[in-house]
């Protein structure tokens, strides 16, 4: 046993930390053994002098059992998950779980909720009247076993350390370091009992990395931290400067998943639906190749058996299902602005900055500013334009749905600067960027 300075001493002159002393530090932070001053130094260290890969496997590895882990043997399809890095209007897990249950996967789906200019999957959820996302263990399982997905929060007693951990990264500036963000992120998912895990990393200006770089490089060091710990692991770098879809903020997104599982969705987001879910196939088994896997998930929605997965995750999670068929059940707004192009030419969509559209989401209600903030599950936007989209003087740009008058003005301050035109056509960039698989 080393003193904690001693250990944070290796880092801070550029060694490479023991797989005991990482296991040390990871109990210490659960028992409190490092003070939080203690592992605020070693996480600085860790920042400024990076890790190897082992030691960042031996991290991630260490979290995930600083609490529970799950196991399901008795789940007999193949278990895979996904993984957003996290954007704007992205409710692809919506759309992902149901569809990819309805083709033979087991999805194992534990979530967060929305922070900063991001919405959370929880969040959406719950913005079904009923919708339940804190399950027993043995209800979790059963649904598991029954409809084969299940969409929940991660309980109390699952990757403790990383819930310290991360409040203190928040608030020391050490967020920003790929070994910690991988063993963050896979220590939580890989808790959850999976075979094999999807990664959608994204770049751009509404998500965590804004450089191709810096996402390729943590797409990179992602699928091989996890395929080394024995999880198969693909990757998708998609781009995420626009928001995914039309539509952003809660019940506003799950009416779009429907639509989506309807085979009513915008291109954009079946385009990375479809292409998580076909690697997900590939990672189970149940498809050697993209065009199987397309083939397949076009006849579940066709047939509407991916419509039918989602009534039943709705149901089996206490939520009201009849929203499927009747979207006036969800929350909805009490007041709808117009926005319109207010050029005197006909022009092009250019840009509509997803943090900005993010961000003044997040004034309107739909987001929260801190862990703790209420959400309105009702307000945000429904774009009838995007990016390379003609505009003609006037024409519709974006419904603003809104409860609080006083939220408006800033929200579409925000909005307006959100959104840049251009009196020529405007070259859609390409969504997909690149797959990262650990062969
Ligand atoms: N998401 C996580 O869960 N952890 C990080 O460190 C960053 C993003």
């Amino acid at each position: 046993m080393d003193i904690p300075q001693e250990i944070i001493a290796i880092k801070r002159d550029g060694g490479c930390l023991s797989r005991a002393q990482i296991e040390q530090f990871v109990a210490g932070v659960v028992s409190g053994a490092f003070r939080d001053y203690q592992t605020s130094a070693l996480l600085m260290a860790i920042v400024l002098q990076g890790m190897s890969h082992e030691e960042t496997a031996w991290l991630t590895e260490a979290m995930m059992r600083s609490g529970r882990v799950v196991e399901l043997p008795e789940i007999k399809r193949p278990k895979v998950d996904k993984h957003s890095t996290g954007g704007v209007g992205d409710k692809v897990s919506l759309i992902l779980a149901p569809l990819a249950a309805s083709v033979g996967l087991c999805v194992p789906m534990m979530s967060g909720r929305g922070l900063g200019h991001t919405g959370g999957t929880l969040d959406k959820l719950e913005s079904i009247p009923g919708f339940q996302v804190d399950l027993s263990d043995a209800a979790y399982r059963a649904q598991l076993g029954s409809i084969h997905q299940a969409m929940i929060g991660q309980s109390a007693d699952m990757v403790p350390a990383d819930r310290t951990l991360y409040a203190l990264r928040d608030v020391t500036a050490t967020v920003e370091s790929i070994p910690l963000i991988c063993a963050s992120i896979l220590s939580k998912k890989l808790a959850e009992g999976i075979d094999a895990l999807v990664l959608d990393v994204k770049c751009g200006r509404g998500a965590f990395m804004k450089t191709e770089a810096e996402a390729r490089a943590l797409a990179q060091a992602l699928v091989k931290i996890s395929a080394g710990v024995g999880k198969p692991t693909t990757a998708l770098l998609t781009r995420m400067d626009q928001p995914l879809g039309n539509a952003v903020g809660n019940a506003l997104e799950v009416i779009e998943a429907i639509d989506c599982l309807k085979g009513d969705g915008p291109p954009d987001l079946m385009r990375v639906s479809y292409a998580l879910v076909a690697e997900m196939l590939r990672l189970g088994g149940i498809c050697e190749t993209r065009e199987q896997a397309q083939t397949l998930m076009e006849s579940a929605i066709q047939s509407g058996a991916a419509l039918q997965a989602f009534r039943e995750l709705v149901t089996a999670q206490g939520g009201d299902v009849r929203v499927v068929d009747d979207s006036l059940r969800l929350p909805a707004a009490e007041h709808c602005f117009e926005l319109r192009y207010d050029g005197t030419e006909p022009g092009y969509v250019a840009e509509v900055d997803a943090l900005l559209v993010g961000e003044a989401a997040r004034l309107l209600g739909a987001g929260r500013a801190h862990a703790e903030a209420r959400i309105d599950p009702a307000v945000g936007f429904v774009f009838s334009k995007k990016v390379g989209d003609a505009v003609e003087p006037g024409e519709l740009i974006c419904r603003v749905h809104y409860n609080a008058s006083e939220s408006l003005e800033a929200a579409l301050n925000r909005l307006r600067a959100a959104l840049t035109y251009s009196t020529r056509p405007v070259t859609i960039p390409e969504l997909m960027i690149d797959r990262i698989t650990g062969a």
